[in-house]
């Protein structure tokens, strides 16, 4: 039987090119977004094998009740890819609510939907939770603030289920995605990227993880120096950048 993966933020940039790697890899893709002619735009390019639902993650209750709609039209669910997230880079806008919106989406939203797979994927004896973090979860920066701390959440949350999967008696894999600079709306336009790689290059190594169930993936592999050079940065010397 097919396997059934549904990606959640999947109108755009990586999710969209995501969705579109797994269909070709012959996977049942579920698609959501909030921009619904994106969604059904996907569904006219692919055809077959694919489900779209409106999902806004930052509506907790409704988010659920839709995930639950998209797993019955795809008649399960093996894999969720959590992939939507927001971003305020380069100060696209700052202050209280504008952190408060990145945390309503990248962590709220975001552990909604993966606590409830969990159990889910604990009931049903099997799944794969796969968490769309960034390279940026590795440290605070001053430019981006709720962003790298929001994406710190993710990580640190998926270890902690990563473990919890461990002592279940069900098959559940847990792995967490750090992609580098990848061409998106995200980082359209932004401007001091480097190793910015293209979406498509991107979903590819993505699905290649996804597949291979790795806890934790680089994409690409080099900026897993850029943790490795963060990790033995100072303070004091971080603090002055
Ligand atoms: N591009 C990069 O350089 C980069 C690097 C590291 C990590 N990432 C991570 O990769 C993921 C995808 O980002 P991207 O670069 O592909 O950016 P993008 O093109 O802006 O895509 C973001 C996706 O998230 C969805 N989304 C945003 N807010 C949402 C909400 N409230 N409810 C539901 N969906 C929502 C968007 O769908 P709708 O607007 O239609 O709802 C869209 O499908 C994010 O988690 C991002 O943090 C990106």
């Amino acid at each position: 039987m097919k396997q059934r993966v549904t990606i959640i933020g999947a109108t755009s940039g990586i999710g969209r090119a995501l969705t579109v790697e797994m269909h070709e890899r012959g996977y049942v893709v579920g698609a959501t977004g909030r921009r619904l002619e994106r969604l059904e735009e996907l569904r006219n390019q692919l055809k077959t094998n694919i489900h779209i639902q409106y999902m806004d993650v930052a509506e907790l209750d409704d988010a659920i009740n839709q995930l639950d709609q998209l797993k019955k039209d795809m008649g399960g669910l093996d894999i969720i890819v959590l992939n939507a997230g927001v971003s305020n880079y380069q100060k696209e806008s700052v202050g209280r609510q504008a952190d408060l919106h990145v945390i309503d989406v990248n962590v709220r939203g975001f552990a909604n939907l993966a606590s409830y797979s969990f159990n889910l994927f604990e009931e049903q004896g099997y799944g794969h939770i796969v968490g769309i973090s960034s390279v940026a979860s590795l440290f605070g920066w001053g430019l981006n603030i709720p962003y790298n701390a929001s994406k710190s959440f993710v990580n640190t949350y998926l270890q902690g289920y990563r473990q919890k999967a461990n002592h279940s008696d069900a098959d559940i894999s847990v792995s967490t995605i750090l992609p580098g600079f990848v061409e998106s709306e995200m980082t359209d336009g932004k401007k001091d990227l480097f190793w910015v790689q293209e979406t498509e290059k991107a979903a590819k190594q993505i699905a290649d993880a996804i597949e291979r169930k790795k806890n934790e993936a680089f994409i690409t592999k080099r900026w897993q120096l850029v943790g490795w050079l963060v990790k033995m940065t100072p303070n004091w010397i971080w603090n002055r950048m």
